[in-house]
């Protein structure tokens, strides 16, 4: 058996299932991974990935195997491990996996060495933790490396930060940068499961429900429109005044947090950045106030303030819970801060991983075949790629559209024609 660290490999049998169940989901990625097995783009590569380990990135490490690498996994959250499928990856699909939901600081971080002992030579990350291990405390490993990936909006601009201050130590492409990622993932996928993971955790009714979303990125915007959908009102708060514009338009009522804090029956943080929740807002919450994040780190909500203010803490129900204010007043705090989607529900459905997972793979192919001839900066991914995605997900999806005639393609590039 391959080294691994996983709650229990009984539970591979359920696994399997729920891997297969999304793979029906993930024809794009499908695809790809018979070319991988026919073409074999990865031969050799030792990867180390840190990856949200659900069904969606199972079907992702076979395709990445497929293609002839050695795949080590670890999870990118503590509470985001669904370990039926971590079971089956080592089981069935003999993947070295180091993930167990609901682990210590400790143990994640021993699983992400565990993984970085595998001495990549590349590495595929959500959120930069591996990055970051091998820039502060791992250097020796850079020789082998060719470059990596990296899933996320925070990572993203985690990587952007080193690579400004020249410190940046080997190549990185952007895959939430592609327009077949951050379009759909980030707007359709997190809108989806931000509020699956809020109702399974509270079970309530959202319609007529104040909802207030923190941030109006394409997180936030899908948020905010999947909310409205059911029915909730909806407040924006933003920093930007694009984006801040842009919510306006959309129909949404726009203001600070200050204000929104005592309207609010439902607050979702989904800016990336630090304290977006914090003493002022909490000393203002209605009594009950449901408060999440679906932020990348748990870093959203200032639970050490809130803790001060409480007189008591208790779990109410499975990822929920009632910090006890010294007014008297209950805020409950769901999934510990942590990614809502992930912890509570199952994180952005197949259909859209698909999407997200054909960009890692062709990502890593393209690293893979330019390896010696990048910089270490962070690289876009290419147009190439993003429209083959965006072309095999219609095709899979049945979607027909139209060609530019040779009349209308002579009118776009001419300059005569006008009035
Ligand atoms: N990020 C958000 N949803 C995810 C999923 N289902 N699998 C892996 N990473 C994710």
């Amino acid at each position: 058996m391959i080294k691994h660290d996983v709650k229990s490999l009984s539970l591979a049998k359920a696994g399997r299932k729920k891997i297969e169940w999304a793979e029906r989901q993930m024809d794009v990625l499908r695809q790809i991974r018979v070319r991988f097995s026919r073409e074999k783009p990865l031969a050799g590569v030792r990867m180390a990935a840190c990856l949200h380990v659900t069904a969606e990135t199972a079907n992702l490490v076979r395709t990445l195997k497929a293609g002839g690498a050695q795949v080590a996994l670890c999870a990118s959250n503590p509470l985001s491990t669904q370990d039926e499928v971590a079971a089956s990856l080592v089981k069935d699909f003999n993947i070295a996996v180091y993930a167990i939901n609901n682990v210590d600081r400790q143990k994640y971080y021993r699983h992400i060495n565990a993984v970085l002992d595998l001495k990549p030579n590349l590495t595929m990350d959500d959120g930069a933790d591996l990055v970051s291990v091998i820039h502060g405390q791992r250097k020796n490993l850079v020789k082998n490396i060719f470059g990596g990936t990296e899933e996320t909006t925070t990572g993203v601009i985690r990587l952007k930060a080193l690579a400004d201050q020249k410190k940046l130590l080997y190549p990185i492409v952007a895959v939430n940068d592609a327009q077949t990622k951050h379009f759909f993932d980030n707007r359709y996928g997190t809108g989806q499961s931000t509020l699956d993971g809020i109702i399974r955790a509270t079970n309530w009714l959202l319609a007529g429900k104040t909802v207030v979303t923190a941030g109006y990125g394409w997180c936030g915007r899908g948020f905010a429109l999947k909310a409205k959908g059911l029915g909730a009102k909806v407040i924006v708060t933003e920093v930007d005044p694009l984006k801040a514009l842009e919510a306006v338009m959309d129909g949404f009522n726009v203001m600070p947090m200050l204000k929104a804090a005592p309207l609010g029956d439902i607050f979702c943080t989904l800016t990336g950045d630090t304290h977006v929740l914090r003493a002022e807002h909490f000393g203002r919450m209605k009594d009950g106030a449901v408060v999440c994040n679906s932020g990348h780190f748990d870093v959203e909500i200032d639970l050490v303030v809130l803790k001060k203010m409480s007189v008591s803490v208790k779990t109410v129900r499975p990822f929920v819970e009632a910090y006890r204010l010294k007014n008297g007043r209950a805020i409950h705090v769901l999934a510990g801060g942590r990614l809502i989607n992930l912890a509570a529900a199952e994180g952005h459905p197949a259909s859209v991983m698909d999407m997200s997972f054909a960009n890692q793979s062709l990502a890593a192919e393209f690293v893979v075949k330019n390896r010696g001839q990048l910089e270490n900066k962070v690289y876009d991914v290419t147009l190439e790629n993003d429209h083959y995605i965006a072309k095999a997900k219609l095709k899979s999806l049945g979607v027909k559209i139209d060609r530019l005639t040779p009349e209308q393609v002579k009118y776009l590039s001419s300059w005569e024609i006008g009035t």
